[in-house]
């Protein structure tokens, strides 16, 4: 037997007893006639003493024990044996710091050369450094923590959905390339030469197909693939807890996966979410906070101005802007101007966009003053102030634009960015809700036709049928997502069962027939065959995890992550392949840019 305790779990009323712990050399330290070595393995830290006197026992490598200590470096594997003690300076950090053990035997089991890092909750590693040694990175405390966080929400997942007769269905991971959506990680057939299988995006197509087949309730823990570009929230691979039900209806889907989130937070943060998550239609979610995904732990909504400044004319930026929004910022009329001019500059950066911001102060006596005093005398003010119900030591913060949804966007970046300034977003306060009727198709300009803002399958809803003819940009989806806290935790729909509906929605998106039966013919055959009432919804388990764990970025919490370049520096991917190889694909490398 390697261990007789783990070394996080022995305690005062361990002392007297002989024990054998098994783990790394965290620190050590020589004090006079005594050396410490902290022990370090997954369940916690013990503190090991090694005394100055001759012992009895001899450790395997042989020679003097207290020497033998004092060579152990950072990260040797030892195996201790030794008599809990209790401690005359206890630690009140550690859960084991009541104790000690007093050494009478040593076994290094492995020695280590030196780190790159110390391997301490506060490390000197930078990020570069921690993840080309994940490994070493994953024996700190707060990121090993998160992981344990992971595997008890997909526990914990499992547990929910199973008790609702979800059945945990695996899906291929080598499937077909669906232009759709985000771009596809493609890989090479050896014995289909010239043919590319595409990693999924998403189970999406698998998981209907499951419907069609009467599993009824179906769900994945899955990887999920996207050649798009990564921000903190963005993995090229991630992983959704993906699932699908048939014979339900929108409402019944909410609920259930509202139950799983209020699951997951009893279970996991002891936080019970009271009553029914709110829901906002996309359009309200764009109105009031120019995002699809609104950071709803505070409020500073988005006030429409432009008819106010429209009384008086002669502030040519505000007469030629289309759209005129203001936030107010509670108790911020102190903001100096250094501060202002840091907001505007904040706003400028090419990343926002906006061309200028307009402030007005609520003073003390109720007056406003602003910086487009010259144009707009106390009468326009006065009703900004009562537009904004704006009180006395407010600041009002307002941006315009002649592109609507362009503004709003940067109001958007503008209320999230005065949230953190006045502390309003804080990491363990959750604020929960529904975005609903997301819009059914939106234009791209960069392929110049109406794309599925969700997917090709997504239900419209009923009273929105008949626009699909008339004015398909005005058609809303039976489509939803949950957002916690300004991120958004997952996202599904009702989907379309009805053949001849998904004929017409293939060609409002500009499929020929050809290409819609070459693309998903294996699902619209499927659908002749009896297709029942189905929707679903994926969440993404590492935002969730991330979110429960107050982490800035998804990556903190997956073991072996990517950097934001896409590369994982730890196994140097992607890499070239060998001309065998490429030979072997009738592959050839065309000429790389400079
Ligand atoms: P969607 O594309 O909205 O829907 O994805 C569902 C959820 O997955 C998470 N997510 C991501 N997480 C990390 N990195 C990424 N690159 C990433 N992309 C998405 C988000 C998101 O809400 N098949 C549909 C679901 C359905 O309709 O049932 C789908 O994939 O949390």
């Amino acid at each position: 037997m390697y261990r007789t305790h783990t070394c996080g779990e022995l305690r005062l009323a361990n002392v007297g007893q002989t024990v054998t712990l098994a783990g790394w050399v965290q620190r050590t330290r020589k004090m006079g006639g005594m050396t410490f070595v902290d022990v370090r393995d997954r369940y916690g830290i013990t503190q090991i003493v090694f005394e100055d006197k001759p012992t009895s026992s001899s450790s395997e490598k042989g020679g003097n024990l207290f020497e033998q200590a004092n060579r152990l470096g950072r990260e040797y594997v030892v195996q201790v044996t030794g008599c809990v003690s209790e401690r005359s300076n206890k630690n009140q950090n550690l859960p084991t710091g009541d104790i000690e053990i007093i050494a009478t035997q040593l076994n290094v089991l492995n020695e280590s050369v030196t780190p790159p890092f110390t391997i301490e909750d506060q490390s000197d590693g930078g990020d570069d450094l921690r993840m080309k040694y994940r490994y070493l990175d994953l024996r700190r405390t707060p990121v090993r923590r998160n992981l344990e966080l992971r595997h008890k929400m997909t526990m914990e997942v499992r547990r929910y959905l199973d008790s609702l007769g979800f059945l945990e269905i695996e899906t291929p991971m080598l499937i077909g390339s669906t232009p759709e959506g985000a771009r596809d990680f493609v890989v090479p057939s050896r014995m289909n030469p010239g043919q590319f299988y595409a990693l999924p995006q998403s189970p999406q197509t698998l998981k209907q197909l499951l419907m069609v087949s009467g599993m009824d309730r179906y769900f994945q823990i899955v990887k999920c693939f996207r050649d798009e570009d990564l921000r903190a929230d963005r993995q090229p691979e991630f992983t959704q807890i993906d699932c699908e039900m048939s014979f339900v209806t929108q409402e019944d889907i909410l609920q259930t996966f509202e139950g799983m989130a209020k699951h997951l937070f009893r279970q996991l943060r002891g936080i019970e979410l009271e009553g029914a998550f709110p829901r906002m239609t996309w359009a309200d979610a764009m109105k009031y906070y120019g995002s699809d995904k609104p950071d709803t732990r505070f409020d500073m909504r988005f006030v429409e101005l432009k008819d106010v400044f429209q009384k008086a004319p002669g502030f040519s930026v505000f007469d030629e802007a289309t759209y005129i929004g203001g936030i107010c910022a509670k108790g911020q009329a102190v903001y100096t101007r250094k501060q202002l001019d840091q907001l505007t500059d904040f706003v400028k950066r090419p990343q926002i966009g906006a061309k200028g911001l307009v402030y007005a102060r609520v003073q003390e006596d109720g007056t406003v003053k602003s910086s487009v005093d010259k144009f707009y005398g106390p009468e326009v003010l006065g009703e900004l102030k009562e537009r904004m119900q704006a009180e006395p030591g407010d600041l009002i913060l307002i941006l315009s634009g002649d592109d609507a949804m362009r503004t709003r966007k940067q109001l958007c970046e503008l209320r999230l960015e005065m949230g953190a300034r006045m502390g309003l977003r804080d990491k363990n306060k959750f604020a929960l809700l529904w975005v609903i009727d997301f819009p059914m198709f939106e234009w791209s300009e960069e392929e110049g036709r109406l794309m599925a803002t969700h997917h090709p399958f997504t239900h419209p809803k009923d009273e929105d049928i008949p626009l699909l003819d008339t004015d398909p940009a005005a058609v809303r989806a039976d489509a939803y997502d949950m957002v916690c806290n300004g991120v958004e935790v997952g996202g599904g729909s009702i989907r379309i069962h009805d053949p001849e509906l998904q004929d017409k929605m293939f060609r409002i998106l500009g499929f020929t027939e050809e290409r819609a039966q070459e693309q998903f013919g294996f699902l619209m055959n499927a659908f002749k065959y009896g297709a029942p009432p189905h929707g679903g919804l994926a969440y993404g388990l590492d935002r969730w995890v991330s979110l429960f764990a107050g982490l800035d970025s998804i990556r903190d919490c997956i073991a072996f992550p990517k950097n934001n370049s896409g590369r994982d520096v730890m196994l140097d991917a992607p890499a070239r392949l060998e001309q065998k190889q490429l030979d072997e694909l009738y592959l050839d490398i065309k000429k790389l840019p400079e």
